[in-house]
């Protein structure tokens, strides 16, 4: 190793080099700060290279970046600023190599998984360039013989928004491409794990005709740059992706200026699998929910309930695919699943598996670190989960399968619902009735029936409880950045009738 990143950027071996930014993005010129901060591979723990760690200051002009630019984007038709976001979309696609191979650097996972974040991202952006045309209002029937109402929908401003390392691309696309799709503007920070996806984006969206200071990319740590966007009066609305713990900071403070606040916070998903569920579709959407990007997302199955007469050949199945999942690093073509983002990150999955052993948990498979170093971990299942061990009752964000043991349909629900969050839920049954009845007895803002895989830009994404405010995608999700606007109009028409 070099030890100045230069072995780690070859090893992403971009086609367009210039897509690695390592300057921040404001008003439509890259900027430099005074301190950076490093960002490393989590597959090797080598820094890849470094991006400004900017501070309350630059932040403020990214602010005032986008305040200025917002009257001129507003005042485009929605048909311009279609087009603009439709450019953006084809051009991501035309990079996707480059994207997918950025991201897999900075985040870890496989290659694969990274192709088809990029593909994720780029949807919304297309599914928001139609949907910003389609963005109708109300006549609504007047109160009295000369009135008329007419209601309209207007971007709600300056848009500040805050996203996650776990999906570097698609959770920016999918507030960005609304925002600007309504015609506001926005001050994105990114999170300083996985910068590089951001600005490959910024990099594009300029290519792709967007406007000075209609997207400005402040990077660095969290505390000085939220600290503004928390409390800037020139931001309209804050919108961000992350755990409910600092979601509930950042919303409180949000409401000294009445910010209009869109949440997406930690899940606690449970999956259920009734007596009556095919297995073998059962254990592939396990697998795919659970071990989706080595576990680290809001919407992976946290908790299985499964029923008593399919227990044990759901765990054996779900163990054997399990086991057969190929642990290293992302770049390497042949791998599965990737490491997890940080020794951090490995010790909390540890210490849930530590707990559910503790509470009397069997180790079907997995359960300790993986041959390919520090930050990976086997894929693992237990049994015997009890159902407040830790692992039930935290979002463990890592490859770890813990299997509850339930007797009735009842009993499933009833766990499913012990939690403060309410954002993915998942259900396997072959009946009819059941899968209506539990899917309505629920408290989840998504369930996946008979599926492990919910995410598309075409359904409303988002949860109820401490899982969040608001929608992300579909078309529910362009709603979050317009404000109505009632016109109620008394007219006189000078006709006598
Ligand atoms: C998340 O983990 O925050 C998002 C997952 C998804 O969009 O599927």
């Amino acid at each position: 190793m070099s030890g100045d990143g230069s072995d780690e950027v070859a090893r992403i071996a971009l086609t367009h080099p210039a897509l690695l930014k390592t300057r921040a993005f404001i008003n439509g010129a890259w900027i430099d700060g005074e301190r950076r901060v490093a960002v490393t591979n989590p597959a090797t723990g080598v820094e890849i290279a470094s991006v400004p760690d900017l501070g309350g200051d630059e932040t403020k002009r990214a602010v005032m970046a986008a305040d200025k630019a917002l009257p001129a984007w507003r005042a485009h038709s929605a048909k311009e600023r279609s087009a603009v976001l439709r450019r953006w979309f084809e051009l991501i696609l035309s990079h996707k190599e480059d994207l997918a191979r950025l991201m897999t650097a900075e985040q870890g996972k496989p290659l694969a998984e990274a192709r088809s974040e990029i593909a994720y991202a780029a949807a919304f952006i297309e599914w928001f360039s139609e949907e910003g045309k389609r963005s109708y209002g109300d006549i609504i029937p007047g109160h009295t013989r000369d009135t008329r109402i007419w209601v309209d929908r207007r971007p709600v401003g300056v848009v500040a928004a805050i996203t996650p390392w776990n999906f570097p691309a698609a959770m920016i696309t999918r507030k960005v491409a609304p925002a600007l799709a309504a015609g506001c503007t926005v001050v994105l920070k990114p999170s300083e794990l996985t910068p590089f996806s951001a600005l490959a984006l910024a990099a594009l969206s300029v290519e792709a005709g967007v406007p000075d200071g209609v997207f400005n990319v402040v990077t660095g740590t969290p505390e000085a740059i939220g600290d503004i966007l928390v409390s800037d009066p020139r931001v309209a609305k804050f919108t961000f992706t992350g755990s409910t713990a600092v979601g509930k900071l950042l919303a409180a403070r949000c409401m000294s200026t009445v910010k209009r606040v869109s949440l997406e916070l930690g899940g606690n998903a449970p999956f259920i699998v009734c007596a009556d569920a095919d297995i073998d579709a059962a254990i592939a959407g396990a697998l795919a929910s659970k071990f989706r990007n080595t576990g680290q997302t809001c919407v992976c199955a946290n908790r299985f309930l499964v029923h008593d007469a399919v227990y044990d050949a759901f765990a054996e199945g779900l163990a054997e695919r399990a086991r057969a999942l190929r642990v290293g690093d992302g770049l390497a073509s042949e791998t599965d699943q990737g490491p997890l983002i940080d020794l951090r990150a490995v010790a909390k999955v540890r210490a849930h598996v530590a707990d559910a052993i503790q509470h009397g948990a069997r180790v079907v498979t997995g359960g300790e670190t993986h041959i390919a170093g520090k930050p990976y971990l086997k894929p693992t299942v237990l049994t015997n989960v009890a159902a407040d061990a830790l692992l039930c009752r935290e979002e463990t964000f890592g490859p770890i399968a813990g299997l509850v043991r339930v007797s009735s349909n009842d009993e499933a629900v009833t766990l499913a619902n012990a939690s403060r969050a309410g954002l993915a839920s998942y259900l396997y049954t072959r009946d009819f009735n059941l899968a209506h009845g539990i899917c309505e007895a629920l408290d989840y803002g998504m369930v996946g029936l008979n599926t492990g895989l919910i995410s598309t830009e075409v359904a409303p994404f988002g949860g109820c409880k401490e899982s969040g405010i608001g929608r992300e995608g579909s078309h529910y999700g362009l709603g979050e950045f317009q404000e109505l606007r009632t016109v109620c109009a008394r007219l006189d028409d000078g006709l006598t009738r």
